[in-house]
């Protein structure tokens, strides 16, 4: 009894900490190259220097742990996040097989060990995989989001994941999973739900096109995504992974696509949200250096340009924060196509060129296959992996890595959405 009291206090004082406010960031760039430390760093302290947002962006989602174009070695964004003070919410990627969560896990092990406590303190908590369920649902492979991951992989990930981790000063982290709300909401994934200690959630009313998703509708498209999700968890905390609007790209359902629409989203989203709840908006930039479509970057293509739109929310924008709203919730889960396609953390196509992702045709029709793929393309393979940043233009915003022997594309997914639906925009563009 005493311990479990102690372990519910405990549990309390952890969730009064102060909520992280961050953004999303692949392994790499729009155009497929791989991040390095000098990318995340200069991204990092321009996250914390955005006009209108007080210092707030503080915080890192990442999809993998491991560095592009290497089997396990860590991510150079943990040196970064230790340059620039920046807390991080690790990820596993995940929907590649058991070969690459290995990968993963021995990359986590070796950075403990190499950063120690500089890092270990930083970490808010750990994402074992990214809309690996999303990507098995009727909706995902309708949408060819590629390799996903079953319930029952998942939770043996996680049990590994809490294994590596136990002994070791990131023992007791918080560990979750990150996907769509309609695989939350979903039974048969309840598996997953509970195993993990929080829910992370990704959802984008844009994507939603077979809802009434105008802007108008967007902010109540969020909550009733956070409310379904909310209902599913046990009590569990519901971690905000991914959402955000684009500034410019096609139409989708009845959502346009603009820095206009972008400014409101953020003003009755964002300012409703951050600092009420862990939050890793969608995101910093997605357009250096190439721009895809959609785009979600709250600034352009100049790393050091002022945002497109005022991030100062207005008093009465945001306030109204009702986090409850009544879900208007009349469809049921996983009608409609949530949110893209992912295109993840490995990018595109596993060539060589680092090129990876621009979406190309290539991308859609290749099946897939997960045998020995390296999540960032790495030592054994030449591959480019695409990444987990980008997204529209088929880059991605995905995936982190990409494999040598199929297509990334395909697999790659980790990240939301954009991808696909971007290649396929682009498909039918070309
Ligand atoms: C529900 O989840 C299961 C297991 O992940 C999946 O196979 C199934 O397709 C999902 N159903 C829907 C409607 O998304
Ligand atoms: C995904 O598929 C659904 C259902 O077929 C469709 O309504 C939706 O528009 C698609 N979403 C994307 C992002 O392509
Ligand atoms: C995609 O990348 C290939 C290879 O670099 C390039 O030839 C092609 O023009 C790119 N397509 C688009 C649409 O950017
Ligand atoms: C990757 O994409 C390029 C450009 O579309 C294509 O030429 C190449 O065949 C693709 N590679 C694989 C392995 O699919």
């Amino acid at each position: 009894m005493l311990s479990s009291t102690f372990l519910g206090l405990a549990a309390g004082i952890a969730g009064a900490q102060a909520l992280s406010t961050g953004f999303n960031y692949g392994a790499t760039k729009s155009d497929g190259t791989f991040m390095a430390q000098s990318d995340y760093e200069s991204r990092f302290t321009r996250a914390q220097s955005l006009q209108g947002t007080n210092g707030d962006f503080t915080s890192a989602r990442l999809y993998t742990m491991i560095q592009g174009g290497t089997t396990a070695d860590p991510s150079s964004a943990f040196q970064a996040a230790i340059d620039t003070k920046t807390s991080l919410l690790l990820g596993l990627w995940c929907s590649a097989g058991q070969e690459v969560v290995t990968n993963e896990l021995n990359a986590l092990e070796a950075a403990i060990k190499q950063y120690g406590s500089d890092f270990t303190d930083l970490v808010i908590g750990i994402s074992v995989g990214s809309e690996d369920l999303y990507r098995v649902s009727p909706t995902g492979i309708e949408n060819k989001s590629g390799l996903g991951a079953t319930p029952d992989e998942l939770v043996s990930y996680i049990k590994q994941t809490r294994e590596k981790i136990s002994g070791t000063s990131l023992s007791g982290a918080s560990l979750g999973h990150v996907d769509t709300w309609t695989a939350w909401v979903n039974g048969s994934n309840s598996a997953v739900t509970d195993e993990v200690d929080w829910l992370g959630m990704d959802t984008y009313p844009y994507f939603e096109s077979t809802e009434n998703n105008p802007i108008d509708n967007g902010k109540q498209l969020y909550w009733d995504a956070y409310d379904k999700t909310n209902s599913v968890g046990g009590g569990k905390e519901v971690w905000i992974t991914e959402t955000g609007w684009p500034v410019s790209g096609k139409v989708s359902g009845q959502a346009v696509a603009s820095v206009d629409n972008a400014e409101t989203y953020w003003q009755e989203v964002a300012c409703a949200i951050v600092g009420k709840y862990n939050v890793w908006w969608y995101t910093l930039e997605d357009s250096i250096p190439t721009t895809p479509n959609p785009s979600f970057g709250i600034i352009g293509s100049d790393l050091n340009s002022a945002p497109l739109y005022d991030l100062t929310c207005k008093k009465g924008s945001s306030a109204t924060a009702t986090t409850e709203k009544g879900s208007s919730a009349t469809k049921p889960a996983g009608a409609g196509g949530l949110h893209g396609v992912g295109s993840g953390p490995y990018g595109s196509n596993g060539t060589m060129s680092g090129v990876a992702g621009n979406g190309t045709a290539s991308g859609i029709t290749t099946t897939a296959t997960r045998g020995g793929s390296s999540p960032t393309g790495g030592a054994t393979t030449t591959g480019a992996a695409g990444g987990p940043g980008g997204a529209p233009s088929g880059t991605a915003r995905g995936a982190p890595f990409a494999s040598q022997t199929q297509n990334a594309a395909v697999r790659a997914g980790p990240v939301v959405g954009a991808g696909i639906m971007a290649m396929v925009g682009l498909v039918v563009a070309l």
